[in-house]
């Protein structure tokens, strides 16, 4: 008989633990900024986040909090297509782990469709990963505690000292505020998140919300 599956339970499985170890290490050789545990938890906080603020059902917010812990194990493999190969070994990993059918279709389709190179909004669970995921961006995601020279990645993360993510749930307002130092610019922010704001922005609405962004106080969009 399956049993419901919770976040506590993933978070102790050693077979996911590796993989967002080792999808970690793989991105690391690559110069990217954190993929680890750190990450994982973020997102899966501010995924469950958003749908308990949005009053979505505890098993809805339990899923997104799943979906965001282990979005990103397909960087273990490549980073091309991370989130399709990512829902493909999670598919029998989750079975084997008595997850309920219905509840590993929802996972697989939310970390399939997170990339905003490829990613569709079809589900809430989907959209609250999508936004938790596009909205780690700080200080704690360069390695080494330095920007790399000439690395903008590395840069614009290094300079964003501030970080909040909030929902209204009176307004339908779901907002990023972000504070940057000098050491990167709203330009160069806007240089490699362009693309990763029009989805959140998308995946908002999915949600019936409107998607903020400010940095330094200056209102981004909306
Ligand atoms: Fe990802
Ligand atoms: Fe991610």
């Amino acid at each position: 008989m399956s049993q419901p599956m919770t976040l506590d339970r993933i978070r102790k499985d050693p077979s996911l633990r590796t993989l967002i170890d080792a999808a970690n290490q793989h991105l690391a050789a690559q110069g990217f900024t954190d993929h680890g545990p750190r990450h994982a938890r973020f997102v899966s906080h501010f995924a469950k986040e958003i749908l308990c603020c949005l009053g979505y059902p505890e098993r809805e917010v339990e899923l997104a909090a799943i979906a965001g812990y282990v979005h990103d194990i397909g960087n273990s493999i490549s980073r091309v297509n991370h989130g399709v190969s990512g829902a493909c070994m999670l598919f029998p990993l989750l079975l084997q782990m008595d997850m309920p059918m219905t509840d590993v279709l929802v996972i697989v389709t939310a970390v399939g469709n997170h990339d905003e190179d490829i990613g569709v909004i079809t589900s809430p669970i989907t959209a609250a990963l999508v936004i938790a995921d596009k909205a780690d961006a700080s200080r704690s995601r360069v390695r080494n505690g330095t920007p790399e020279p000439g690395d903008i990645h590395d840069r614009v993360n290094f300079a964003i000292e501030h970080n909040r993510l909030t929902v209204d749930s009176e307004r339908r307002v779901i907002q990023h505020q972000l504070e940057m130092d000098s050491s990167s610019s709203i330009m160069e922010y806007l240089t490699i998140y362009m693309q990763r704001i029009a989805m959140c922005e998308r995946a908002a609405r999915f949600l019936g919300c409107t998607f903020d962004l400010s940095i330094n106080s200056h209102a981004i969009n909306g």
